[in-house]
């Protein structure tokens, strides 16, 4: 199993990044927040992209914006492996994922609790990842939703039957206990879980199988 983490709960963000490129973890998971597809709100690109300065790791973007076309061009700019924004979005999908695929990244889609599988059918054979969320999006430390488990297990039909090349990363209230219902995953990503521990290496650990 690879692991994503997100720094979205830090209180020291240059602190943890650094912290966090001393492990093994995989990815450093970046949620980007516009205050109106969700109503929180992150830092501006201008100020994002420092985190460059902290770690080495490969990015895994996670856009919870109303429009990806405006972020998609910037967050390419960085060490980015995948850009991942939400199915429920009212912008091109299509185009969207074209746009990410023409900068050499990995193209996702996010979909939330409350979304049907369904709508991830037209996108299958072009996405390199389907990010499940476990929460509703807009804040860490949220307790992981019943119902998950049997998301991801009907996303691994669904990829498995369409015979494509589709990572699952599963990603809100993943921790120790909670990482039992992931087990169809490829990636788990955890904020809280790893930020508020004093040892980010044994917590990935503990993730991994
Ligand atoms: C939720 C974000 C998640 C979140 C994960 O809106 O997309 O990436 O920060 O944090 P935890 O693991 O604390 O739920
Ligand atoms: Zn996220």
């Amino acid at each position: 199993m690879k692991v994503s983490a997100s720094f979205l709960s830090s209180k020291n963000v240059p602190l943890d990044l650094k912290k966090l490129n001393d492990t093994d973890v995989d990815y450093i998971h970046v949620d980007i927040m516009d205050g109106k597809f969700v109503k929180n709100k992150t830092m501006p690109f201008h100020e994002m992209k420092h985190i460059y300065q902290y770690t080495s790791k490969r990015l895994d973007v996670h856009l919870m914006v109303e429009e990806p076309s405006k972020y998609i061009p910037l967050y390419a700019e960085l060490n980015t492996e995948f850009i991942t924004f939400h199915v429920e979005v009212e912008e091109d999908i299509m185009k969207n994922l074209e746009m990410i695929k023409s900068y050499s990244i990995g193209s996702g889609l996010a979909i939330n609790p409350d979304t049907k599988v369904s709508t991830l059918v037209p996108y299958l054979p072009y996405l390199d990842e389907i990010l499940i969320m476990g929460v509703v999006p807009g804040e860490g430390g949220q307790s992981f939703l019943d119902g998950t488990k049997e998301k991801i297990e009907e996303i691994r039909t669904l990829i498995d039957s369409y015979h494509v090349n589709c990572l699952i990363n599963v990603d809100g209230g993943v921790n120790q206990k909670t990482k039992q219902f992931c087990q169809e995953a490829d990636i788990l990503t955890a904020g809280s879980y790893i930020i508020s521990s004093d040892n980010f290496q044994e917590k990935i650990s503990s993730l991994r199988d």
